[in-house]
């Protein structure tokens, strides 16, 4: 017969489940392992001190990040709600924590799209190297079509299309469930892109430079650990790069059955995303180091960022590498495939929300969500002005966004809420790694200082030069208006009311529930 308190929370099978831990890891990788592990990562350690990187990124990695992982597991899996669900069950306030959350998946998702919808079409342009000789000048003039000066809404036909079919993948895999979409996309993508990428790194380690691209890299600078900006720059890689504190760890912990060992899967994530971010680097150094060889001029001089090092820099080292083609599809292959993996939990961030709160169906929530995003997608970056837009939201939305809602979430489950002895007991209930006193020390006390250091830092950099030097107007409506925007959706959505057959009480503790058969089963 069932508990009281499962017939007030009665089987969690119409929200969706992960089949097993191995497909809910995969999945979580998958999250995890994206555009900022490949593009992101080497540049940052390489700006960032090269080879003595690697100990604030330890620091960061072991002091915070995984602490915070497994935070927002915890979170997701005692209260099994997506991240509005589950603040709200933990307190009757806490409920816009999630909704801000959402608000910035949902921001995120309309952006990484674009990069994704990019890599696409360069992994046919390797093919025949469409770039020719000039990859600046392609990609800022025949490919994206920036208008300069000032704004230019004509579509670009070359993003358009690709970005559709993304959206339209996204719109599949979501529609499909938790198991069918998200879990199968995973267990297909997640070892076809650690392959693809292997091959990639293997070759480009062969190169002639290789050496010289791995030494630039690998080479100590201790002098930067005592630049604080280098440790805001660790931690700050690690909270993006793992996916924590903006409710996809939440999200996806609350599909798991309650049995199951989290702080060890955490540990899994934890580290297979590092391996992968560090294999990363060894890769685009290797390819880099060919380039400069190659050019007789040093790696500092290739080595570039972002836009540049995925999109100028590697079709330059694709035009100039034995088999570059070969490279440009498995690069490209795989910033597709690792981008897809972290969209799809980005975007399930918002209809996992949406479905708690409205009690909508899978398909009715995945359309009501997809849809929208999609079409804002589409009318904002697919335009002659997509790569200012872009790079502005992306600044505010990751600084002011994700850094800034991680702080504020913390210190209130921590101390106005005081949840974290309620948590460490739920995760110490199923797992061979226990959780002790030091876990709510780094939570609760070295996260929100290190975060807030980050934050006041970051502030004042963004008030003293406008960001990009783009203009004002950019600034303040895109930049700042999309930081605050995610602050007010958050603020209006907690004010609307649930739907009367969500339950918003407190699940009971695991100790009391005697069988979970939730797993795995079909959604609604
Ligand atoms: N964690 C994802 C990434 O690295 C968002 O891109």
């Amino acid at each position: 017969m069932a508990s009281p308190s499962e017939a007030a929370h009665p089987p969690e099978a119409h929200r969706g489940a992960f089949s097993s831990r191995r497909v809910f890891i995969l999945a979580a990788i998958g999250s995890a392992a994206g555009l900022g592990n490949i593009w992101r990562f080497p540049y940052v350690a390489y700006e960032n001190g090269g080879g003595a990187f690697i100990l604030p990124y330890l620091v960061a990695l072991l002091g915070a990040g995984i602490p915070f992982l497994l935070f927002d597991y915890a979170i997701g899996h005692r209260f099994r709600g997506s991240a509005p669900l589950s603040f709200r069950r933990m307190s009757r306030t806490g409920e816009m924590l999630g909704w801000w959350q959402v608000g910035i998946c949902a921001v995120i998702g309309v952006y990484y799209a674009v990069i994704i919808a990019w890599a696409l079409r360069y992994t046919i342009f390797s093919t025949n190297e469409a770039w020719g000789d000039d990859p600046n000048g392609f990609l800022f003039g025949e490919f994206l079509q920036v208008a300069d000066p000032g704004i230019g809404l004509d579509f670009v036909p070359g993003v358009l299309v690709p970005l559709i079919l993304v959206w339209v993948v996204v719109l599949v895999i979501l529609g499909l469930g938790v198991q069918r979409g998200i879990g199968a996309a995973s267990v297909v993508f997640i070892p076809l892109m650690i392959v693809a990428f292997l091959a990639l790194v293997v070759q480009a380690l062969f190169l002639p430079g290789a050496a010289q691209g791995l030494n630039a890299l690998f080479t100590p600078d201790w002098a930067a650990l005592a630049d604080t900006g280098v440790w805001a720059a660790a931690f700050g890689q690690i909270f993006f790069s793992l996916s924590v504190g903006f409710g996809i760890m939440i999200t996806y912990a609350s599909y798991v059955g309650r049995r199951t060992d989290m702080t060890g899967s955490g540990l899994v994530v934890g580290f297979s995303n590092s391996a992968f971010e560090l294999l990363a680097g060894i890769g685009v150094f290797a390819a880099l180091g060919f380039m400069a060889q190659a050019n007789g001029v040093s790696v500092d001089e290739v080595a570039t960022s972002g836009l540049g090092l995925a999109f100028i820099a590697f079709p330059a080292i694709i035009s100039e590498a034995p088999a570059g083609a070969l490279i440009g599809v498995l690069f490209f292959g795989t910033l597709v495939l690792a981008g897809i993996t972290s969209l799809i939990s980005v975007i399930e961030v918002v209809i996992s929300g949406v479905r708690d709160k409205l009690d909508l169906s899978r398909t009715a929530a995945t359309l009501a969500v997809v849809v929208p995003s999609g079409l804002v997608s589409v009318l904002l970056f697919a335009t002659t002005t997509g790569v200012p837009i872009l790079d502005t939201i992306d600044y505010f939305i990751n600084r002011f966004g994700i850094v800034l809602v991680a702080v504020v979430t913390v210190l209130v489950v921590t101390w106005a809420y005081r949840e974290l002895p309620d948590l460490r007991a739920h995760m110490n209930l199923t797992t061979s790694f226990p959780l002790g006193r030091w876990w709510m020390v780094l939570v609760g006390g070295l996260t929100p200082l290190v975060l807030t250091f980050i934050l006041v830092q970051e502030f004042r950099d963004a008030l003293a030069e406008p960001y990009g030097g783009y203009p004002a107007w950019l600034l303040t409506f895109l930049g700042w208006g999309s930081a605050v925007g995610v602050i007010v959706f958050a603020i209006v959505a907690a004010l609307l009311p649930w739907s009367k057959r969500t339950r918003l009480d407190k699940p009971a503790s695991l100790v009391t529930v005697t069988s979970d058969r939730s797993s795995g089963k079909a959604e609604r």
